[in-house]
């Protein structure tokens, strides 16, 4: 059976079992800061959970567009995804554990006929505060599982991230009819012989930072179950790539390559998969969160066909390929054909850049490294080629080989490490605090710095320079140089020169450069020996240009109006503007 024939049948199941088809919200949430993309069905529905009212009812069900990309290292296996689809079913405190069970039960063995034989049950086994889930047990035998197929698990209990709504939860897992890995194997086991398939989550908990659970409202039921896995099984196939969501670009890069290696065709097709539906649904490339994992799909796959040998060019026929297979499920790819075609290449373009000036900087290093008679590249010049010029560590390893040099691998894997866990203490850091320092109101303020900046120049002389900043939802402070204190009119028209650009609805793009190509652009920037040597540079139509690590707005009409409050001295020669949007 095909996924789309897969999607039609589970929501026509349970419309029919008076669930409303609700559609698929974007990829990107709308309103949730605190995750990069939806990564369940349930999430852009947690309010609902929660309690409040869904206009469609209290039986739902759709399919939620997914990216989860914890794994995406993992990529290139015969299971992992980055991008997949979510068929979910929902009671906001309608039924609960017995008919979703029956619901479940009959899908799988009625409409996809499944025999029950290959169906594996996973419990919640219990822990120090809630008892083992001896009544689902009980729900699947009557529906029909043998006793034998049940497994009770402590952790079957689900919640997504570390807060929110949460419960115990039941696993439903397929038998592929391998040979059992040891005597021991069971649904639990990671060897391949049991795929999970679908997860019913009991929802009825909230779960507090302090890790304490409150009874919800109501008793709800969230459940997912994986598309393409689902494909793959009922098509009898070991590994998503060989169902039709994948085979006919697999089939084209094994025409296209030059050299054959299985893993890196899977992390092409899933990689270009993901960023064409990142892309169509408004994300772009860049260097923080979303469009940082963006950026990091695209810049894998262009690797992995440099690899492969494939010319680059052939990403447009990739993504027309994929266009064409995948219309009819996802239309918006159709329609956002261009602006996915465009993105696409001029990341790669850009990524052709850094690969040259990486390489560039290779030579100058092997050089030094040879001149000092050595013959190991340290890890710290592999992590700088990385970290500054995003210069991929295989690549530098492989052109070290060529020149019969070695690298320090277990060195940079060291610094690695490190630059790992502080990035990840830093993305928590900024999670906890509910993306206080960077929400849409900050970011609004980050670029209305850049406008007050230009216009400064602009009122006061193109010797003012911005001295200092900083930024609160509430209002944003400028520091500039600047000998005498402000006189209205120069305020007055300062503030109107903002406001006019504002209006102007001036686009916000970006560019990446080298520090030197930046500074000879005329491009503003505060504290140039700050700057890795490939730098952002943040252009407000033609009217700013500054080095900036972002992120802004993407178009001035998003900033509101702009107001000074006040204008005052911060020390000698520095004036300072406190100013608000509104
Ligand atoms: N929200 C549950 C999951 O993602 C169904 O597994």
């Amino acid at each position: 059976m095909k996924a789309i024939d897969i999607r039609n049948k589970y929501l026509k199941f349970f419309e029919k079992h008076g669930h409303k088809v609700i559609p698929s919200a974007p990829l990107i949430p709308e309103n949730d800061p605190s995750v990069l993309f939806n990564t369940a069905g349930m999430q852009p529905l947690v309010p609902y959970l929660l309690g409040q009212k869904h206009p469609e009812g209290n039986r739902l069900t759709d399919f939620q567009k997914c990216v989860r990309t914890v794994d995406i290292d993992e990529v290139g296996d015969n299971r992992h995804l980055t991008y997949f689809e979510m068929l979910g079913n929902w009671s906001l405190g309608d039924y609960f554990k017995e008919e979703s069970i029956q619901m479940s039960f009959d899908f799988l063995t009625k409409e996809l006929k499944i025999p029950v034989e290959k169906l594996y049950i996973t419990v919640f086994g219990g822990n120090e505060v809630l008892q083992k889930d001896e009544e689902t047990a009980t729900y699947w035998q009557k529906a029909g599982i043998s006793k034998n197929n049940i497994y009770f698990l402590k952790d079957n209990w689900w919640i997504a991230g570390e807060t929110g709504p949460c419960g115990s939860d039941t696993e439903i897992f397929y038998d592929t009819g391998k040979p059992k890995c040891s005597e021991n194997c069971n649904p639990d086991c990671d060897c391949g012989k049991y795929v999970e398939i679908w997860n019913n989550v009991f929802m009825q908990f909230f779960k507090d930072e302090n890790g304490e659970l409150t009874p919800l409202k109501q008793k709800n039921v969230d459940t997912g179950l994986g598309l393409e896995r689902m494909a793959m099984l009922l098509q009898g196939k070991e590994t998503p790539f060989d169902t039709e969501l994948f085979k006919p670009v697999m089939d084209k890069l094994f025409e296209l390559q030059k050299i054959d290696y299985i893993e890196s065709r899977r992390i092409i097709a899933e990689h270009l998969r993901s960023s064409m539906m990142i892309i169509s649904d408004g994300g772009r490339p860049s260097n923080v969160d979303r469009g940082y994992v963006l950026r990091r799909l695209i810049r894998r796959m262009i690797r992995h066909m440099n690899k492969l040998q494939i010319d680059l060019n052939e990403i447009s026929t990739l993504i027309e390929i994929y266009v064409q297979n995948l219309k009819e499920m996802y239309p918006e790819l159709e329609n956002n054909f261009e602006i996915i075609k465009n993105t696409i290449i001029e990341e790669k373009n850009k990524f052709v850049k850094t690969l040259a000036y990486g390489e560039k900087e290779f030579n100058k290093e092997m050089n030094k490294a040879i001149q000092n008679g050595e013959k190991l590249i340290s890890g710290k010049v592999v992590f700088k080629l990385y970290d500054t010029y995003g210069f991929p560590p295989e690549v530098t390893k492989e052109l070290a080989e060529e020149n019969k040099l070695t690298v320090d691998i277990q060195e940079f894997d060291k610094l690695f490490k490190e630059h790992q866990e502080k990035s990840r203490q830093g993305s928590e850091q900024k999670f906890k605090g509910g993306l206080a320092e960077q929400n849409e109101v900050t970011v609004a303020y980050h670029t209305a710095t850049h406008l007050l900046n230009a216009a400064l120049k602009v009122v006061l002389g193109p010797d003012t320079h911005q001295r200092g900043s900083n930024i609160t939802t509430e209002r944003m402070r400028f520091d500039f140089n600047c000998d005498h204190k402000l006189t209205d009119e120069e305020k007055k028209k300062t503030e109107d020169l903002v406001n006019e650009w504002i209006q102007a609805e001036l686009p916000v793009t970006i560019e990446e450069m080298t520090k030197e190509e930046a500074i000879k652009s005329g491009a503003e920037c505060m504290f140039i020996e700050k700057y890795p040597d490939i730098v952002t540079v943040y252009k407000i139509g033609n009217i700013s240009k500054e080095l900036c690590g972002g992120p802004h707005v993407r178009n001035t009409s998003e900033i509101g109006k702009f107001k000074i409050k006040k204008e005052e001295a911060s020390s000698a020669g520095i004036r300072r503007i406190k100013a608000i949007l509104e």
